[in-house]
């Protein structure tokens, strides 16, 4: 068998949808009643997070810019692109939308953002959800109105506007940790969970049910706690660049963390960048591959405003999303690797496998390679389905004639 993967045009051509995928929403239903919620001890009463969330955030593209109206816009085409009705959900506001408080200690939004409480029903409006940002600590990274001292205030406030979402960012915390414990590494540690937990317990105090996002950038084996603390996702490392060096990085610093992650609760390698920057399409099949294999949440960092036909399909890829949303919430993991050639694969809930070969390499790599069938949990003879070409490969050998280009990936599901 000779596969090439990476052509460019891959992904804007029209082919017909397989039929796993038509029949994916009934198979899910089915696993779903059949099995009740998947076993695990920190999915919590609410069932928030039950697959990985998915949506937009404002800051990989708008940074500290963001206003009402982009937010509105990103809502308005998260619909007529599709990408609602493919299953992204949340509209995130991300830092820059706090103003002041008043006397009375009131978080009021910046002149950026008029009415929150009219944004979240327009939001609502529209199907979706709305998600916002703060931080344990009096200033967030860029400097606006934390949450320090007023977290009831704040979660209070959040319920109020009708918020589904909040990702809280160490940031400004940092500053209480070094002057209160100053080299005390394991007091700092205690004082950031505690902050993480007290705005955890505000947030539940609300009786809204509020998805919770921690972000310290992975530092303190933040998975090894975080669900403990109440988070539905945690960020498991540094800010992600809109270039393929960033997306390899974070990406390969994954392995091995795949046992903390579970429906209810999620290791979160950060924002995409899907669409931004110089990525190529082939790069940015890579990432959305990746990021499916590791159960990571899913959401969009693009400018929905320049949304490309290419750039659609690959976020609304259907088969591309019932790997990441498989039901099971059993994260890949790292099977192979070699130089630049790595294997990563993810059990899924009907029994099938995916199976990412990529090439983080500068060069096409062009050879036999073993697909480690076995290590994935698959084997020889079993059928498998290329996620990003859209067609049956039929019975897959574990030996492959391979030409790979640089960046780019070959997914597939593989089936009994
Ligand atoms: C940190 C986070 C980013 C973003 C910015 C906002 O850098 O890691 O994701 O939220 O703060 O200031």
């Amino acid at each position: 068998m000779n596969i090439l993967v990476g052509e460019p045009d891959a992904c804007v051509r029209k082919r017909p949808m397989h039929t796993f995928w038509r029949a994916l929403p009934l198979l899910t239903a089915l696993f779903s009643s059949a099995a009740g919620a998947p076993a695990s001890s920190a999915v919590k009463p609410e069932g928030l997070a039950a697959t990985p969330p998915m949506g937009w955030n404002s800051w990989n593209w708008f940074g500290r810019k963001v206003t009402d109206a982009d937010i509105r816009q990103a809502a308005d085409i998260m619909v007529s692109s599709g990408m609602r009705d493919a299953g992204y959900t949340y509209v995130n506001i991300d830092d820059a939308w706090e103003g002041q408080r008043d006397a009375q200690g009131v978080l009021h939004a910046n002149e950026k953002f008029p009415d929150m409480k009219a944004l979240a029903d327009y939001v609502h409006g529209q199907g979706l959800k709305l998600g916002i940002y703060s931080s344990p600590g009096a200033l967030t990274c860029a400097k606006f109105e934390g949450s320090y001292g007023h977290e009831q205030q704040d979660a209070d406030l959040y319920a109020s506007w009708g918020i589904d979402f909040l990702k809280y960012d160490l940031c400004g915390f940092r500053t209480n940790m070094a002057q209160e414990a100053p080299n005390d590494k394991a007091k700092q540690v205690k004082m950031m969970r505690e902050a993480y937990e007290k705005m955890h317990q505000a947030l539940l105090k609300t009786g809204r049910p509020i998805l919770y996002s921690l972000c310290q950038y992975g530092h303190d084996s933040v998975w090894q706690w975080a669900p403990e603390v109440g988070a539905h996702l945690w960020r498991t490392g540094d800010d992600i660049n809109a270039n393929f060096k960033s997306v390899a990085l974070i990406a390969r610093g994954q392995a091995g963390l795949a046992k903390y992650a579970g429906p209810g609760h999620w290791n979160d390698p950060d924002m995409l960048e899907v669409g931004n920057g110089d990525l190529t399409l082939d790069e940015n099949r890579t990432h959305m591959s990746l990021w499916a294999i590791l159960a990571a949440p899913l959401l969009a960092g693009n400018n929905l405003t320049k949304l490309t036909p290419e750039i659609t399909a690959i976020l609304t890829n259907r088969a591309m999303l019932a790997i990441d949303q498989d039901p099971l919430g059993r994260q890949g993991d790292r099977i192979f690797a070699e130089g630049p050639i790595e294997i990563w694969s993810r059990p899924l809930a009907n029994g099938d496998v995916a199976l990412a070969l990529v090439n983080f390499g500068q060069d096409s790599f062009l050879r036999d390679i073993s697909l480690h069938l076995h290590e994935a949990g698959a084997a020889p003879g079993w059928k498998a389905y290329d996620v990003w070409e859209g067609k049956s490969l039929g019975p897959i050998k574990d030996h492959l004639e391979m030409m790979l280009k640089r960046h780019s990936t070959l997914l597939l599901r593989l089936s009994r």
